[in-house]
């Protein structure tokens, strides 16, 4: 195999009331980088669900045990390019590709092998 692939869509307003209801599913779900980012932006909501799956796009394509949700984040070069981080580290291989539209978001991963 050449590659290993992950796809998640997520429904922007589940993310925004599990938020709403638990007030520890931010920082439980997202580090403090990625609630910073989002927090930037007038609707913060398409960008944390994003994250989200994101997150679990990496976590199928990766294909690690004992990796949880927090362990994987999405930082963003100076264009806006995403990349995945692995408890803050980058990973040689792992690509990810994000967009959002005003009710899902969706992420895909790679993983070359
Ligand atoms: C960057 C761009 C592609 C984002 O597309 P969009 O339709 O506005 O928004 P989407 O919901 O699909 O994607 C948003 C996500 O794209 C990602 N993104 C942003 N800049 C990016 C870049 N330079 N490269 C790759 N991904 C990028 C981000 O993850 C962003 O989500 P975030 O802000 O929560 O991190 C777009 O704004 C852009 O600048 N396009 C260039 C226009 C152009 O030349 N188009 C012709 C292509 S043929």
């Amino acid at each position: 195999m050449a590659a290993a692939l992950g796809v998640d869509i997520v429904d922007i307003r589940r993310i925004r009331e599990a938020a709403r209801r638990r007030p520890k599913f931010l920082p439980r779900v997202f580090t403090p980088e990625e609630i910073a980012y989002c927090r930037t932006k007038s609707d913060p909501w398409p960008h944390f669900a994003v994250r989200f799956a994101a997150k679990e796009a990496v976590w199928k394509a990766a294909g690690m045990k004992g990796i949880f949700l927090k362990d994987i984040s999405v930082a963003r070069d100076a264009s806006g390019r995403p990349w995945a981080l692995i408890r803050g580290r980058k990973r040689p291989g792992i690509e990810i590709s994000l967009s959002h539209s005003r009710d899902y978001a969706v992420a895909v991963a790679m993983k070359s092998r």
